[in-house]
């Protein structure tokens, strides 16, 4: 374990994807652009922005092709932003090639009823079909990243041992993913049992290739990015204005919210190359699109402070 903390830090945005899958409402795929468009502008570089899955399963993600395919074309497209998508199957890998993806991921879990309840097999027949996609991937260069749910506590199964939680991580790294994203899905972890967590993964798994993925549902999640940049992890997930859950998972809210972290990580002097207040303005976008205030504190706290400016 390195100790101290990085220099810096990269952000995996996922709110487009983790966060408007488990809104009620379908949100318009010229929203989805928008909110793609002006979170690269803010300086996110790697943008989670849909799911090649069934839309039988995650209808709020059945536009994955006309998004993809409009990013990729658009005008604003800014150089070296990676969007990544979730490819379940070589199906949704097939598909996500088709519409242009450049960078994909699996997602795997270190619960078997989770695993049963999110996508239909269990943790071993997973891994079988992620290999199937790794190796498509690979032979194409295409970056492949790979995510376990359920890293702390599981909806269905209660506690999960942080040794099971590396077991499928290394599976996951072993076949080949660039990268492991560690999910607490429902939010239960606390940063004694993520750390706990995080070391146990850190011993089959290079730190340098694991990403912390926290879900707020406790409060805990700010808390739990710092525990974890204790340990010297660089990467993590977050969501602007901390939308997101997931369908599969009774009761989890949305992720950290992304510009809770930059807040966080800018007053620790660690850098992200992201800028606040164009982060904060997005999450008032999509907060809008959605009839609501952004749901988090850091940003509900720069636009008072700019409303309160301009009537100076
Ligand atoms: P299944 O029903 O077992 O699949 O679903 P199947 O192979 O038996 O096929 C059934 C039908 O689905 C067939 O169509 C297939 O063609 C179709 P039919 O012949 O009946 O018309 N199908 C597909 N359609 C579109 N795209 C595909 C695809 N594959 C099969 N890729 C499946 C299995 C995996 C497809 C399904 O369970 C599914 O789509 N699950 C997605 C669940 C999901 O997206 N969950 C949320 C993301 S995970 C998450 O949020 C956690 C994370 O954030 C980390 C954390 O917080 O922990 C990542
Ligand atoms: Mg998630």
């Amino acid at each position: 374990m390195s100790g101290g903390f990085p220099e810096r830090v990269r952000l995996v945005e996922v709110g487009p994807r983790d966060g408007l899958q488990n809104e009620a409402q379908i949100v318009p795929t010229p929203v989805k652009l928008e909110l793609i468009e002006r979170l690269s502008e803010a300086g996110l570089t790697t943008i989670e922005v849909t799911s090649f899955v069934s839309p039988r399963w995650i209808p709020q993600m059945a536009d994955q092709k006309t998004l993809l395919e409009a990013l990729l074309a658009s005008p604003r497209r800014r150089a070296g932003v990676s969007y990544p998508v979730l490819t379940p199957n070589l199906k949704g890998f097939d598909a996500a090639l088709a519409a242009g993806a450049q960078a994909v991921a699996v997602f795997a879990a270190a619960s078997e009823a989770f695993s049963q309840k999110n996508i239909n097999c269990s943790i071993g027949e997973s891994l079988k079909r992620f290999a199937s996609v790794i190796d498509a991937a690979s032979a194409l260069d295409i970056p492949v990243r790979g995510y376990v749910s359920c890293v702390v506590a599981c909806p269905y199964e209660g506690p999960i041992d942080a040794q099971q939680v590396a077991t499928v991580a290394r599976a996951l790294y072993d076949m080949g993913c660039s990268e492991v994203s560690l999910g607490d899905t429902i939010g239960a972890g606390t940063p004694a049992s993520v750390q706990r967590m995080i070391e146990a993964c850190a011993k089959v798994v290079p730190l340098e290739q694991l990403a912390g993925h926290y879900h707020d549902t406790y409060g805990m999640a700010v808390a739990n990015v710092y525990a974890s940049l204790e340990l010297g992890m660089r990467i993590f997930d977050a969501s602007v204005g901390g939308l997101g859950g997931c369908p599969y998972a009774p009761g989890a809210s949305g992720n950290v919210a992304s510009e809770d972290v930059v807040f966080l990580l800018h007053g620790l002097g660690i850098e992200t190359g992201i800028d606040l207040d164009k982060l904060v303005l997005t999450a008032e976008y999509i907060a809008q699109q959605l009839g609501r205030q952004p749901g988090s504190r850091v940003a509900r706290a720069v636009l008072a402070r700019r409303r309160a400016a301009s009537t100076d």
